[in-house]
């Protein structure tokens, strides 16, 4: 595989719930839920059941052709996003969800320019590459798509006096989750909202990380009441396969016309019996729910290590979309937690990120909390001593 992974030394080989056993058979608190897709769970039993189920009617079925399986998993969708978004575009990733909504934004307005914020991440292909900020994904890859400005986050007025008679889109994440899990201040997003009716521009909110009932809600822009224009959703949506979901309004998706955009797997019918068990599994435990009550467990624990340990800066997040910033790079957090059982993800070089299951028990967030306090102390001690920590 070409080298683009930063790898940990560990081979996964089974899951279940919030936990993954590795090779020799140790076993781990999963906090990265595989960069959030195993939002349900690893092999949640009802995934793994459509999924055989569905394996042995019809695996492909290109969306050139009507699908049972396709029209039910769009009907249970445009039953949960939020009112008026009810036209979906299914691709296979989050890059491709921003895609879509890009060349949506493009078509239906006539106009090229598209702002997002700094600190925001969209994805790797080269349009999601556009909006996303770190130079270092972006700059190996100039010239980029034109016709993309970065505006200061959480600034409206910055937004506002960016936007001109080329704009067609913002697109903005309602928390920002690769720049560090960081919740916008009130009247933001509501903010944003206003100035893109105001100004005839649409509003995407890219959900790939913070929808699906992570942050306590089915999606993070329920937090402030905001409906925007477009949405795009990925990683948990189908219980672990890969999926992207573009969903607008009618009246805007209509822009696109009959081969303007297309994808070869859209909407194959394995993925669409495994979204369909993914919804069903989303809405009868109750996860937003939950990930709302342990989020508020999770943090207060978060928050105690902050009181405990003067390295850590801050704890921020929304339901089971967690960040811890520390004082220095966190690489050796991640590796020293994995040696003690417990999986966490960064977010930028400074912040420790969990994005576990929504299934994960309280006694799984004592362990990974137990486990981060005796690696802050070491990392903590080590630096007092001005030794190298590992
Ligand atoms: C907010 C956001 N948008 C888009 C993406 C890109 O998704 P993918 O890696 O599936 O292309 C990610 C991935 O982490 C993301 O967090």
């Amino acid at each position: 595989m070409a080298n683009v992974f930063a790898k940990r030394p560990v081979v996964l080989t089974r899951g279940k719930g919030a936990l993954v056993w590795d090779i020799n058979g140790k076993e781990y608190v999963d906090c990265t839920g595989s960069y959030g897709v195993a939002l349900l769970g690893h092999s949640h039993p009802k995934i793994v059941e459509a999924v055989q189920k569905q394996a042995e009617r019809l695996i492909s079925c290109h969306a050139g052709f009507y699908n049972d399986m396709r029209t039910k998993f769009l009907q249970k969708l445009v039953s949960i996003t939020p009112k008026g978004l009810d036209k979906a575009f299914l691709s296979n990733s989050g890059a491709e969800a921003v895609e879509c909504a890009i060349k949506l934004a493009r078509k239906f307005s006539g106009k090229p320019e598209i702002i997002a914020m700094m600190g925001a991440f969209h994805g790797k292909t080269m349009g999601a590459l556009s909006a996303t900020w770190d130079k270092k994904y972006r700059e190996p890859f100039m010239p980029l798509v034109p016709e993309f400005k970065h505006v200061p986050p959480d600034n409206i007025e910055k937004v506002r006096e960016a936007i001109t008679e080329k704009t067609a889109a913002i697109l903005v994440e309602p928390i920002r989750g690769e720049g560090g899990v960081r919740v916008p201040p009130n009247g933001f997003l509501q903010g944003l909202r206003e100035l893109c009716n105001e100004k005839n521009v649409l509003l995407i909110f890219d959900e790939v990380q913070t929808g699906f009932g992570r942050t306590g809600k089915l999606f993070a822009c329920e937090h402030w009441n905001v409906t925007p224009d477009v949405m795009c959703l990925a990683k948990p949506v189908a219980g672990g396969l890969p999926i992207g979901v573009t969903v607008a309004k009618e009246s805007i998706m209509s822009a696109l016309k009959v081969g303007e955009h297309s994808t070869t797997f859209s909407g194959s019918p394995l993925v669409c019996a495994a979204a369909c068990a993914a919804i069903d599994v989303l809405l009868e435990e109750k996860l937003a729910e939950r990930a709302a009550e342990l989020g508020v467990y999770f943090k207060a624990k978060l928050e105690d290590l902050q009181a405990r340990h003067r390295i850590v800066k801050e704890v921020r997040g929304l339901g089971l979309m967690l960040g811890v910033e520390i004082r220095f790079d966190v690489l050796n957090i991640l590796l020293k937690s994995m040696e003690r059982g417990v999986l966490v993800l960064d977010a930028g070089k400074t912040v420790v990120r969990f994005l576990p299951p929504l299934v994960i028990e309280k006694s799984q967030i004592d362990t990974a909390i137990s486990v981060l306090d005796a690696v802050l102390g070491e990392e903590e001690n080590a630096r007092l001593l001005g030794a190298p920590s590992n």
